[in-house]
């Protein structure tokens, strides 16, 4: 099984953290292939809970080597305060990987994203305020920043020059803020570069010879399918590519590498910032979820909105992603509801759409159309096969597979490594 791509089917938040650490012992590489320190994944391992932002889950497994790809933003202050925090917890992070060609966040990108968001006011799309956005807008713009360019003190500092030559008239000009120094910029930058360098390389060369000697790679998006800035919900969405065709792009492996794609999804739906979620729910059913699941970010702490099951995005993912197998998360969290509601289709002005309807504006009307599940009260946190499970919730797992565009080879009862029931081997 040499790639495998774990993808978030929904909003984030999936448990994507999780999964990726189940498999650790099973995987040689893991590699991050999009986004930043915009994302938060929860693992508890034991009695000890690990949050992680910008590096890979699978660095907590000992014996993985952990790979930055290409297709991530890097805030190398943020990259070794989250190292030294893990080494001070014992983790061993000496194999990690960095690719010479990501593209680096820097002060006027953290900046420039929270005086953009807040001139948005009501039309904000709720950032996680970390400079990704104009961190890639500047990569896409070719103005960008690369790793690379830390040992090259007269390029590093050309750029720098610039892109703030533009963007101190922006903060000063339009957003009423003071010019950012360029020394500033490049001296923060410099400061970090040599304890950077033995972990910089050719990760795109390397992953190539892991693959071809057989080693397993799992790539581990950050963020989801409704996030990835082509097929989420366009402009409430990150702006890289989360979906698992980001994981070739972002990695710089042939896609036909790639044999199982695993999709990540909540037994109910949650999203952080704004945007279209038609099935969210205001109401104490949405308290209950968000009380239960203890749905409140691990990045920015910000209650997330919560709703039932969506099994068109489901779908949608399952399609988008080529899903091969789902993992279903959370399960527990719905015990003790007496019905449980699944979205299974949209009613839009009053014609009903079985996928994603093709316009956004549609989505934004979206009503969802439920059907009911009948709940449990038993504990399942203790569950480890399908058969441990109560017969309504093994017919909910059912129910929400039939209407989901893939099997669901294993359910999370419990936010520790070992909560979990496997029905299909997720590697085999
Ligand atoms: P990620 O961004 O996709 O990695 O997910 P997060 O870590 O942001 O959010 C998922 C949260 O749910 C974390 O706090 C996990 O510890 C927790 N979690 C994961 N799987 C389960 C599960 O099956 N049951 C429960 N109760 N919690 C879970
Ligand atoms: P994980 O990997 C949930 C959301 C933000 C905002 C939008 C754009 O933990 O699932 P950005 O800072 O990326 O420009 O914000 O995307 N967002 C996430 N929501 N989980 C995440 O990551 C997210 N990363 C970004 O809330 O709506
Ligand atoms: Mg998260």
């Amino acid at each position: 099984m040499p790639a495998i791509v774990i993808i978030g089917a929904q909003w984030g938040d999936e448990g994507k953290g999780k999964a990726t650490d189940l498999l650790g012992s099973r995987i040689d590489y893991v590699v991050k292939f999009n986004g930043g320190n915009n994302a938060g994944h929860t693992v508890v391992i034991g009695n000890q809970k690990y949050a992680l932002h910008l590096l890979p889950s699978g660095i907590l497994t000992e014996g993985v080597t952990p790979v930055i790809g290409n297709g991530v933003v890097i805030d190398i202050e943020v990259l070794f305060d989250e190292l030294d925090a893990l080494i001070a917890r014992g983790v061993d992070v000496s194999k990690l990987k960095v690719s010479a060609n990501a593209h680096l966040i820097t002060h006027y990108h953290r900046t420039l994203d929270k005086v953009t968001e807040r001139f948005l006011g009501s039309r904000s799309i709720g950032t996680t305020g970390r400079g990704i956005g104009p961190a890639y807008a500047d990569k896409i713009n070719r103005v960008g920043l690369r790793v690379q360019d830390l040992f090259d003190e007269n390029i590093l500092r050309q750029k720098v020059e610039a892109a703030l030559d533009q963007k101190n008239h922006l903060l000063v000009k339009i957003y009423n803020r003071r010019a950012i120094s360029a020394d500033e910029v490049v001296d923060t930058l410099l400061s970090y570069a040599e304890r950077l360098r033995p972990m910089v390389t050719d990760t795109a060369l390397e992953l190539y010879n892991a693959l071809e000697d057989g080693k397993t790679v799992l790539f581990e998006a950050g963020q989801a399918t409704m996030l990835d800035v082509d097929h989420g919900t366009y402009p409430f969405v990150t702006s890289s590519s989360s979906t698992a065709g980001g994981a070739a792009t972002g990695s710089g492996i042939g896609p036909g590498r790639i044999e199982r794609v695993i999709g990540i999804v909540k037994a109910y739906t949650t999203r952080v910032g704004a945007g279209p979620f038609p099935t969210e729910l205001f109401d104490a059913s949405g308290e209950f979820l968000r009380s239960n699941g203890f749905e409140f970010g691990t990045t920015t702490g910000r209650p997330r909105r919560c709703g039932w099951y969506d099994a068109p995005i489901a779908r949608y993912s399952a399609r988008i992603n080529g899903v091969t197998d789902f993992v279903l998360t959370k399960l527990d969290v719905l015990t003790g509801l007496e019905t449980i509601p699944v979205c299974v289709a949209y009613d839009v002005d009053g014609v009903r759409h079985d996928e994603m309807p093709v316009s956004q504006s549609d989505f934004h009307h979206a009503k969802p159309i439920y059907e009911e599940f009948p709940g449990w009260t038993e504990d399942i946190t203790g569950a480890r096969t399908f058969d441990d499970l109560p017969v309504n919730a093994q017919n909910y797992v059912l129910a929400v597979e039939a209407r989901s565009g893939a099997r669901i080879s294993a359910i999370g009862v419990g936010p520790g490594r070992d909560a979990i029931v496997e029905r299909h081997d997720l590697l085999g």
